[in-house]
């Protein structure tokens, strides 16, 4: 196939000079970025995404928990529409392209199919899901696991920040600083197919020098919080016996997890991220901890039996405080839908883009639409395969790559 007039009308600049400019905003000293979700930073990219469609005569539309939608409308505007999109908020020392290249994609290719003149039979629209890093409010993916009916959205909007701050609230302020017609009715409408671009945010396709993975399945996950509750002291006058030392009750659990968790084909993820100590003073033995695990695994049976591993521990290593383990979230594994599998592959090899098939290690908003219509993902190469980092690269030419590819998956699909 020789490259179409859809692939052809990706513009590499364009996409890359979009990064640079979201880029700003939220941009750290050291070049990554600090966009939370439902900060304010995170409103001036509702903004800046909200203009750029509003330029090219998009229509958007926000829903109850601010999913924000571009559409381009089809020639059968009562047809499901074909979805694409990621996120835009980040981790507090985030990346430039984590979930913001997969919501630029999608609109890239929203533009190229307008700039190659291209009706498509069924609407094309660009999402940029609220929440997915789940970083300050947890749980993440949030906005597609409310808008799939995985999460309530009245539960959802009780979510407290680290600082108290509800959810609720943060999404009201935002939606004030970002506004965006509210559809009516519940999150979920008819889609068609969904597609979600990615950065891979691991070393495959770089080690292997592929441009595109063809992705077929994200691993479960599962996130937990375990609390431990001892006794405030004096830290200088507190002999050992006496002491209720919640750190220390927390320490001997998490070796004891860390431990449990060590498999030997280096398949399951287990991981501390956040610990907080209080009352947080020098000179108290500290009363109460909290620390965050998530743990994943490709099958289910293995993160079903290290859960119960986790109970074990917190029940036996606690002693002489207490403890408790509350599991906040729980994502079983998914399978993406074969005829998505097939046409990225297809389109990938017909643009002569070397690729290879690939599960993703990391969650994605796809996990949650999959339940809701026939689902894929497309992964482009960042370097040395670091995420999560402010130091997250990737070249404007990997990510022009997938956008070609997206772009023309998405044509397809929008003609069936
Ligand atoms: C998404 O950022 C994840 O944690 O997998
Ligand atoms: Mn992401
Ligand atoms: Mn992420």
């Amino acid at each position: 196939m020789a490259e179409s007039s859809v692939a052809g009308a990706v513009r590499e600049d364009r996409l890359w000079q979009r990064h640079a400019d979201m880029a700003k905003l939220g941009g750290t000293p050291k070049g990554g970025v600090n966009r939370q979700a439902l900060s304010a930073e995170d409103a001036a990219a509702r903004n800046l995404l909200g203009a750029w469609a509003k330029a090219r005569g998009f229509a958007t539309f926000t829903d109850a928990i601010g999913n924000l939608f571009v559409r381009r409308e089809g020639t059968d505007a009562k047809a499901a529409p074909v979805l694409s999109g990621s996120h835009m908020d980040s981790q507090p020392t985030g990346g430039r392209f984590d979930g913001m290249y997969g919501v630029l994609a999608a609109f890239e290719a929203l533009e190229a199919l307008e700039d190659a003149g291209m009706k498509t039979r069924r609407p094309v629209m660009a999402v940029a899901w609220t929440n997915e890093e789940g970083s300050r409010f947890q749980p993440g993916a949030m906005g597609s696991a409310v808008f799939a009916g995985h999460n309530k959205l009245d539960e959802m909007l009780q979510a407290k920040d680290w600082k108290g701050v509800v959810l609720k609230d943060a999404l009201a302020e935002t939606l004030k600083a970002a506004p965006a017609p509210l559809s009516d009715g519940p999150p979920g409408f008819p889609l068609d197919f969904y597609v979600e671009a990615h950065i891979e945010q691991g070393p495959r396709l770089e080690n292997e020098k592929k441009t595109i993975g063809v992705v077929t399945a994200i691993q479960g996950s599962r996130r937990y919080i375990v609390e431990t509750t001892g006794e405030e002291a004096h830290a200088g006058t507190t002999p050992r016996a006496a002491r209720k030392d919640a750190f220390a009750a927390a320490l001997r659990i998490a070796t004891a997890m860390y431990e449990a968790t060590n498999d030997a084909d280096d398949t399951l993820r287990f991981t501390i991220g956040r610990v907080d100590v209080a009352p947080g003073s020098p000179n108290t033995v500290p009363g109460k901890t909290s620390f965050t695990i998530d743990m994943r695994h490709p099958a289910n049976a293995v993160l079903e039996a290290h859960e119960k591993k986790l109970q074990e521990i917190v029940a036996t290593k606690a002693a002489p405080c207490s403890a408790r383990i509350e599991r906040v979230t729980a994502v079983a594994p998914t399978i993406f839908d074969p005829r998505v599998i097939d046409l990225v592959r297809a389109k990938a090899s017909a643009l002569k883009l070397a690729n290879m098939d690939m599960p993703s290690g990391a969650g994605h908003d796809a996990m949650h639409i999959a339940r809701l219509c026939p689902t894929g993902m497309i992964f482009v190469p960042c370097e040395r395969g670091v995420s999560h980092n402010e130091a997250e690269n990737a070249t404007p030419q990997d990510l022009a790559a997938g956008a070609r590819v997206l772009a023309e998956v998405l044509a397809d699909l929008a003609n069936r």
